[in-house]
């Protein structure tokens, strides 16, 4: 049995590899100027606050610990507003290429140019959550139908939430990877397009469209760490991967051979990504992987992320569920020099595989780990189900959130 703090370091990293764009076809920093500069101007655009968390660096012997804080991304919660709503743009850019024989822009279609060949599409996808809100909101912020399947323990109010944005929800039975393969079914059947967050073989443009949306959030947060202060390792948590392939890829094609060390944090109840990196290859793991971190409960990984992962991911650490939840408690009282921070289960997965990691002399020499160390996490998402907060944290979110504001 994993427990956290578990760490395995990636037998084929290659800290001196270049990132070939070609060989892995998979993103490119192009392609994700193009993400910026499209997600920049929708409304309601902010870039998130990188906040530096400086007691939990000194606890942590190192120099610095910077969060990104998705909480208020888009007003949707999460850093997956940036994925699955930019894939459904794109998605409709092309429908409308391809009947209209046009080339829009996500304004036009914003402006409803293109109204009738928007109205006539439907996407759907599997979700343990916030990538189906993404989709949810992208089709009705563009004006498409969107059918969103979540799978047996999606909590009611993760539900509601994707509800509230139009959507239809369908809860299927099993876990999220039945999810995916009953989204998949349907669409095939109704002729739907499936705007998965995960890719499998024989499907690969939509979620690089979801990845590269996410790469603007690594971007925000190199462009606010200051130029002479990179950080050194990186902290991502991983459901399918498809973020922490992401981040990797924007730091290795920005920064080169001095591009930060990528640490995967892995739910040990659903550690695709720890047995992976293990093996050396996909494993997938079964059951009904019910981890606490909803959004990282995933038995499979997203094949594109482990294009990029499996040589650009340095480690991968374990995180139990108990952790977790004493990490969001942390953030959520604040420190003495640290305001409280609204953070969601699967936000702190990060943080806590680097309090682990901290504390282990081994893993510290290994995974270079040093009192001049800068270290980036994700906080990838705010309460994204209050009442779940609330059971775990003792406090609504909202409290929380005033509190921080004072
Ligand atoms: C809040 C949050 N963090 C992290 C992740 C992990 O992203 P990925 O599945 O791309 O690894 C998810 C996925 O849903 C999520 O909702």
């Amino acid at each position: 049995m994993l427990k956290t703090g578990d760490f395995v370091l990636n037998a084929q990293a290659d800290p001196a590899a270049v990132y070939d764009v070609r060989r892995l076809s998979v993103l490119s920093l192009e392609e994700a100027d193009f993400a910026r500069s499209t997600i920049s101007g929708w409304p309601g655009y902010a870039p998130t606050p990188l906040v530096d968390l400086p007691d939990i660096a000194r606890e942590a012997g190192v120099a610095a610990v910077h969060y990104k804080n998705e909480s208020g991304r888009f007003g949707l919660g999460s850093f997956k507003a940036l994925g699955g709503a930019y894939a459904v743009a794109r998605h409709l850019i092309q429908v409308i290429a391809r009947e209209a024989g046009e080339t829009a822009t996500v304004d036009d279609v914003l402006a409803g140019r293109y109204a009738d060949i928007v109205a006539s599409q439907t996407v759907c996808c599997a979700t343990d959550g916030n990538h189906g809100r993404s989709v949810a909101w992208g089709a009705r912020t563009f004006g498409c139908r969107a059918v969103i399947f979540i799978h047996a323990t999606v909590s009611e109010g993760r539900r509601k939430a994707i509800a509230a944005f139009g959507a239809e929800v369908r809860r299927t039975a099993g876990n999220y990877d039945d999810s995916v393969a009953e989204a998949d079914a349907t669409a095939k059947r109704e002729g739907w397009t499936v705007v998965s967050d995960t890719s499998y073989p024989g499907y690969r443009a939509i979620p690089r469209d979801v990845m590269h949306g996410y790469t603007l959030m690594a971007q925000e947060a190199y462009d606010q760490l200051p130029a002479d202060r990179l950080a050194t390792h990186q902290f991502v948590q991983t459901g399918v991967g498809g973020l922490a392939a992401a981040v990797c890829a924007q730091g290795w094609q920005l920064f080169g051979t001095d591009r930060p060390r990528t640490i995967l944090a892995d739910p040990t109840r659903a550690a695709c990504w720890f047995e992976s990196i293990r093996a050396g290859e996909p494993v997938a793991v079964t059951g009904d992987i019910d981890t606490l971190m909803a959004g990282l409960a995933c038995g499979e990984v997203s094949d594109l992320a482990w294009e990029i992962l499996n040589r650009g991911a340095d480690a991968v650490v374990a995180v139990e569920d108990r952790d977790a939840e004493d990490c969001m408690r942390r953030l959520a009282y604040g420190d003495p020099n640290t305001p409280p921070i609204v953070a969601g289960e699967s936000a702190v997965a990060g943080l806590a595989a680097l309090l682990a990691v901290a504390k282990n002399p081994v893993a510290r020499d290994q995974l270079a780990l040093t009192a001049d160390s800068r270290v980036l996490l994700f906080g990838t998402e705010g309460a994204t189900d209050p009442v779940v907060y609330e059971r775990i944290v003792g406090r609504p979110a909202d409290a929380v959130a005033r509190q921080a504001a004072l």
